[in-house]
């Protein structure tokens, strides 16, 4: 055989080695996820190398996935596409162009990436707000909020804040041609985090009198307490997100210290049940036997939550940890829509917290996916997966429907 044509057979059973993984049987279009999944981790095994060699932060090579998928605020026929700044928070605004004769309905949607990486810039989101705008004929805010770890909690949080404070009152509504008793507040993923402490503090907030309507959660992370619930534990290693990549974005989240993240990655800032949080995350009561499975709950032998809650008071904050408030709060907050996927580290914190507003009167439309984390996001070539077409139709119609 020629030297070339083996070096070439080569090169491709190793590049079939690294892209291929086994997945669930039930998954649809396992080559494709495998393509995501694989772009992915390359990205983290070079931020790993990069970190190692004293190059730049895991984050910074995590950030060009960001980059790679940039667009610039284009309108076109039907949509006015601007960046401009509410409350001095970076914000892409999408308003429909045709005229309307009566008030219009508004989504404020707030972007995924582990409060480490995206933005409203990201074609993927761009694609879902356009689609958004389209369906709805509403008018659309994504937020730039500034990014860990540059800016660790509550910065991201707080930006967030902003931008919904400054578009919820009564003369930027007008502005608008908003009608103030048809806003959504919508996120996915980190920004499905963000979107629900957001809305959770609008409750409380005496300068508000404009609330949303509708909050949609699309595979939020709610608490970085238990990163060892069933999902956690089974989905470990999925595609796309695995738990140590989430446990970086957690511990990333609140501080750039490495203890954090081991702490995380041991399990050992559970709560420990003389905690009063204890019931808000404990488990073996809040999720249907099917999730549970044969898992057992285990006590850690020796929690250092007192300890990081000390240094790091994020990790016990609500506004950080949505699922962390009890039920009193919960029955105030508006009508909910929580996208949940089987093969997720995070499937149990949205399926927890579903259950729980469920219990405390909230009406909420849950919808459960078999496939991974993000795979919403996954629309387009190469990866253009059918069930992320089907994930945002029933979102976007949810939207419809309810707002
Ligand atoms: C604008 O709206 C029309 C009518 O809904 C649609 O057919 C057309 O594809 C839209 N244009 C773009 C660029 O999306």
């Amino acid at each position: 055989m020629a030297p070339k044509l083996l070096c070439f057979l080569i090169i491709s059973v190793l590049v079939a080695y690294y892209i291929y993984r086994p997945l669930p049987e039930n998954v649809e279009e396992g080559w494709k996820v495998m393509i995501a999944d694989s772009f992915l981790r390359s990205l983290g095994h070079l931020g790993s190398l990069s970190e190692l060699l004293g190059l730049g932060h895991y984050m910074d090579v995590m950030m060009l996935y960001t980059d790679f998928d940039f667009t610039p605020p284009t309108s076109d026929e039907n949509i006015t596409v601007t960046d401009t700044t509410f409350n001095k928070v970076p914000v892409r605004l999408y308003v429909p162009k045709k005229k309307s004769n009566k008030l219009r309905r508004a989504v404020i949607f707030i972007h995924g990436g582990g409060w480490c990486i995206g933005s409203p810039a990201m074609k993927t989101y761009d694609r879902l707000t356009r689609w958004t705008v389209e369906r709805l004929d509403a008018i659309v805010v994504s937020v730039d909020y500034r990014l860990a770890p540059k800016y660790h909690f509550p910065v991201p949080f707080e930006d967030s804040y902003a931008v919904v404070k400054f578009f919820l009152q009564k003369e930027v509504l007008t502005e608008y041609g908003v009608d103030p008793n048809r806003i959504c507040i919508a996120g996915d993923s980190a920004g499905g985090n963000l979107a629900a402490a957001v809305t959770q503090q609008l409750q409380d907030d005496a300068e508000v009198d404009i609330r949303p309507k509708i909050q949609a959660l699309i595979y939020p992370a709610l608490q970085p307490l238990d990163l060892d619930t069933p999902s956690y534990r089974d989905n470990g290693h999925m595609p796309i997100l695995s738990k140590s990549l989430m446990v970086k974005f957690w511990s990333e989240y609140f501080t750039s210290d490495k203890s954090l993240f081991n702490a995380m990655s041991s399990n050992s800032l559970k709560l420990t049940e003389s905690s009063h949080l204890f019931p808000f995350l404990y488990w073996p009561a809040l999720l249907p036997e099917k999730m549970k499975k044969i898992h057992t709950y285990s006590h850690s032998l020796q929690s250092r939550t007192p300890e990081f809650a000390k240094k790091y008071p994020g990790i016990l904050d609500p506004r950080a940890a949505p699922l962390l408030v009890d039920d009193a709060k919960l029955s105030r907050l508006p009508q909910t829509y929580i996208l949940t996927c089987m093969y997720d580290v995070l499937r149990d914190d949205g399926v927890i917290y579903a259950q729980r507003l469920r219990k405390a009167g909230v009406e909420v439309t849950h919808d459960q996916y078999d496939t991974f984390h993000g795979a919403m996001t996954f629309v387009a070539f190469p990866t253009d997966l059918s069930i992320g077409h089907t994930m945002t139709d029933r979102y976007l119609n949810w939207l419809n429907e309810k707002l």
